[in-house]
């Protein structure tokens, strides 16, 4: 079975201490959610250790928002596997469409960060997704499933996430139909050699959204921006319905 795994992507929000008075009202929100139901945080690099810090005892997980694909060396800004081991990062999102769009991010970097982040026994929750011209242009299965097969080349099936977030949806309040979702998580399955990695739909979940969405019987999961930066909400998205 795949596990449930609900995680909130920060992107560029939140300093130290905007986490830490996030955490000390999202904790106690978490005392009654069934404890088959993962979830992970995944702040700005500059926050993982005062998150870290803030969550011993706690169910709660820890995410990176990238890794590099080497351990060091002359790459300026970037972070590496065993750095982040170091602060108990236990996931790393890899090749995010906003990675992608902005900071050149293709199918090849993406493939090496993700063997980085196994070689460290880092979970990597790769995201895959079509534009908006390309679901309009009837393009959404080739573009999802290229994508996937460019990264999970020489990847190993088991340790690893996926996350389908159909870019027209991120940010945008216009959340992809659920039973849509359901039926592109579906052929994205289908393609992977291991069906019980967990795949999760991410764009403009909130907790209007979460209950029909985490019912579909493909969807293991929400990656969640917008929603996770406010501990109610979030508390009500892992506390779905
Ligand atoms: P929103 O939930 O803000 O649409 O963002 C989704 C996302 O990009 C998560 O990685």
């Amino acid at each position: 079975m795949p596990k449930t795994l609900i995680a909130g992507n920060w992107k560029l929000q939140k300093t130290q201490a905007e986490a830490k008075e996030f955490l000390a009202e999202f904790l106690p929100a978490l005392e009654n959610t069934p404890s088959d139901r993962h979830v992970l945080l995944c702040p700005t690099f500059t926050s993982l250790a005062a998150v870290a810090q803030n969550l011993p005892g706690s169910r709660v997980r820890l995410g990176a928002q990238n890794i590099h694909w080497e351990d060091s060396g002359a790459y300026t800004g970037e972070v590496s596997g065993p750095m982040l081991v170091e602060l108990c990062v236990s996931y790393a999102i890899v090749g995010h469409s906003e990675r992608r769009q902005y900071f050149g991010e293709t199918d090849e970097t993406v493939n090496w960060r993700l063997k980085a982040a196994q070689r460290h026994q880092i979970t990597p929750i790769l995201c895959v997704g079509e534009t908006k011209a390309q679901r309009d242009a009837g393009q959404t299965e080739a573009v999802v499933s290229a994508q996937l097969e460019r990264a999970l080349a020489g990847i190993e099936p088991q340790n690893l996430v996926v996350a389908y977030e159909p870019i027209w949806a991120i940010g945008t309040g216009d959340t992809c139909e659920a039973a849509e979702a359901n039926r592109v998580i579906g052929l994205i399955r289908a393609q992977l050699p291991d069906q019980d990695v967990t795949i999760q739909y991410g764009g403009s979940v909130k907790p209007s959204n979460v209950d029909e969405i985490m019912a579909q019987p493909e969807i293991n999961g929400a990656l969640v921006g917008g929603a996770s930066l406010a501990p109610q909400d979030f508390a009500r998205l892992v506390n779905y319905q």
